[in-house]
């Protein structure tokens, strides 16, 4: 009997020359339990994301144990909630495919688990993808026409990085933050304020009533050009909060937030910008084609707005995932996935979680 590897092996080599190919792929590398089935890495067949926030919330944060049980006890639901929305069974599908890192790493193994356990019992080929990479390729599901090579600012809560695609999973890392992320910053501003748990999404919204000019925060300096730096903006803005405080003042919530936004925003097209205009010659020549966003802080309105100023000033064509796309999800699992497996990348039984994994 062949053993399931050169089983799996050849089955993607079957695959690579299949019309329609179709693969369903689980996310839980933090809070969401995630499933979807997804056509050719671009069309989305079923996108289910079972959240697990209401648990969380009353910790202020992520509770990683809270977490590894929650996604084991809603990972059968989850998946065969996302085959049924596809009008599929397990049989029909092609692959499999899960998050393997970066995350927590009980959150990642329940995930990990879960699929090897389906793709073995099921005979599939199952795809280890990396968080990030499905991140950037929310893109490739809401923007057919995308394709590499393309610059990208990918930001989540643990995670700001620029980044050349060079090609589908080639990466060129050409600055990330040395601190905080850009998520991390926003959700520990919200606690600052009292705002509940995920705190980037309550600080935008809270931020469209205030005033950006309101509170002047530092300017962060970092030593590489597109390196970010969080970890003094956040510092700052805590020494803002507290001195209202101590001096008895009602907290402009609104003006605070949309101060703190503009400032992180800020921060992040700047870099973006100069990299832009040090790519100036490939942008014009063709070479590059689009400026990207990614991650959860790319459903930021503000981000979302300076992003396309900026881009229409460097003359590229700005390409973001729609709002539900940018959070975590398994969709873009799946697309990830997609392009891996056509280049024969498929994982043993060996699969592990990687919590601390790499895009570069
Ligand atoms: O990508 P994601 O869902 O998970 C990670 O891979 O980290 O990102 C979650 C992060 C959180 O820090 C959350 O506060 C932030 O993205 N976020 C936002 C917004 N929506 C989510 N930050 C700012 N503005 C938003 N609208
Ligand atoms: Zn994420």
């Amino acid at each position: 009997m062949m053993n399931y590897e050169a089983m799996s092996r050849e089955r993607a080599a079957e695959l690579a020359g299949k019309d329609k190919v179709r693969i369903l792929a689980l996310e839980t590398s933090c809070d969401e339990t995630a499933a979807a089935v997804i056509e050719n890495g671009r069309v989305i067949l079923s996108n289910v994301v079972f959240s697990q926030i209401d648990l969380h919330e009353l910790y202020g944060g992520v509770v990683p144990e809270i977490a590894s049980r929650a996604h084991m006890e809603a990972c059968d639901r989850v998946v065969d909630q996302a085959l049924k929305e596809a009008g599929m069974a397990l049989e029909d599908v092609d692959a499999l495919a899960v998050t393997k890192g970066p995350g927590l790493v009980g959150a990642l193994l329940t995930g990990v688990n879960c699929m090897k356990g389906l793709a073995f019992g099921a005979g599939k080929p199952l795809v280890g993808v990396n968080h990030i990479e499905g991140h950037v390729s929310a893109n490739y599901l809401t923007h057919p026409d995308l394709e590499p090579p393309f610059l990208c600012l990918v930001v989540s809560g643990g995670h700001s990085h620029l980044v050349e695609v060079e090609d589908y999973g080639v990466y060129r890392l050409l600055g990330q933050t040395v601190d905080d992320a850009a998520g991390e910053a926003f959700d520990k501003a919200a606690r600052v304020l009292g705002l509940p748990y995920p705190g980037g999404p309550r600080i935008d919204a809270l931020s469209e009533e205030g005033n950006p000019e309101a509170f002047t925060l530092p300017r962060p300096k970092t030593a590489g050009e597109f390196d970010y730096s969080f970890s003094g903006l956040k510092t700052a803005f805590i020494n803002t909060v507290h001195g209202l405080e101590q001096r008895g003042e009602p907290l402009p919530k609104a003006d605070l937030a949309a101060s703190f936004r503009g400032a992180v925003c800020r921060e992040l097209t700047e870099k973006a910008e100069k990299l832009l205009k040090r790519e100036a010659a490939r942008i014009q020549s063709g070479e590059l084609k689009a400026f990207a966003l990614a991650g959860g802080v790319s459903a930021n309105r503000e981000l979302r707005r300076q992003a396309g100023e900026m881009c229409r000033r460097q003359g590229v064509k700005l390409y973001m995932p729609t709002v539900p796309l940018c959070t975590d999800n398994g969709a873009m699992i799946g697309s990830a996935a997609y392009y891996r497996l056509m280049r024969g990348e498929v994982a043993g039984l060996n699969l592990n979680a990687e919590p601390a994994l790499r895009l570069v």
